[in-house]
């Protein structure tokens, strides 16, 4: 029996603290690889004009853009203080002209229907308060055709997993949101469940080792 989802948050991370902390922890997954931008890739997204939902401190969106040169980015992020740090490290990596971040809720995006070539998104569904509305505007901002790929974790991994990784995240503070996280994500039923409610369609959600992938392509007549 999987456990109840229990929200974690609805606002983003917002408190400076536990941004900095996060920022730690982002950049040792980055080091160790372990960041899904494998995923982002195998679903096509290497080319255009991306959306990235929820950047955080923008390592994701950072490392793609890396490995993918014909590439630009939009960050949407809920959360003024992780948009300085993104910022910031954007300056570091010198791509400063290929990012920028702009504040919103992914809820309801601050960008014209049809904009983006790409949607994608790494560890921010768990705390969408209605990813189905968040699955609409993800349809209303892609063209047609347009790619989407959202990855995040699941409350259904493998208990073995789950504390195995507990031990490994670093640094130990973030231990407790890492928990937390998990508690909110959803299982891939949930997910389709959802899906079918939104306007996202041929959305095909994967099972991976710890975590869960969404992807697809916008309907040409949606
Ligand atoms: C756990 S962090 C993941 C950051 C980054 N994608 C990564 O993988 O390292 C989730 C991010 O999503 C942002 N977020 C949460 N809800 C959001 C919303 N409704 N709209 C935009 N961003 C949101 C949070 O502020 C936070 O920066």
């Amino acid at each position: 029996m999987v456990k109840e989802r229990i929200i974690e948050t609805n606002e983003g991370i917002q408190d400076k603290l536990t941004v900095e902390i996060f920022d730690r922890f982002a950049r040792i997954m980055r080091d160790k690889g372990w960041n899904n931008v494998d995923s982002i890739i195998k679903a096509g997204i290497v080319r255009g004009k991306a959306l990235e939902i929820g950047p955080g401190p923008g390592y994701v969106g950072l490392e793609w853009l890396k490995r993918c040169p014909e590439a630009t980015l939009v960050g949407c992020e809920i959360s003024g203080e992780m948009i300085k740090l993104a910022e910031k490290n954007a300056k570091d990596y010198g791509f400063e002209d290929r990012v920028k971040y702009v504040e919103g809720n992914c809820l309801a995006m601050p960008f014209p229907d049809n904009s983006f070539d790409t949607v994608f998104s790494n560890g921010s569904l768990h705390e969408w308060e209605d990813p189905v509305k968040v699955f609409n505007e993800i349809n209303r901002v892609l063209k047609p055709e347009g790619i989407f790929c959202l990855t995040d974790m699941r409350r259904d991994v493998n208990p073995l997993i789950k504390w195995f990784i507990y031990f490994l995240t670093k640094p130990k503070e973030i231990r407790p949101g890492f928990l937390s996280s998990l508690n909110a994500s959803y299982t891939a039923d949930e997910i389709r469940e959802l899906l079918g409610q939104s306007d996202l369609k041929n959305a095909a959600v994967s099972k991976e080792f710890f975590g869960l992938c969404i992807s697809g392509k916008k309907a040409v007549f949606s």
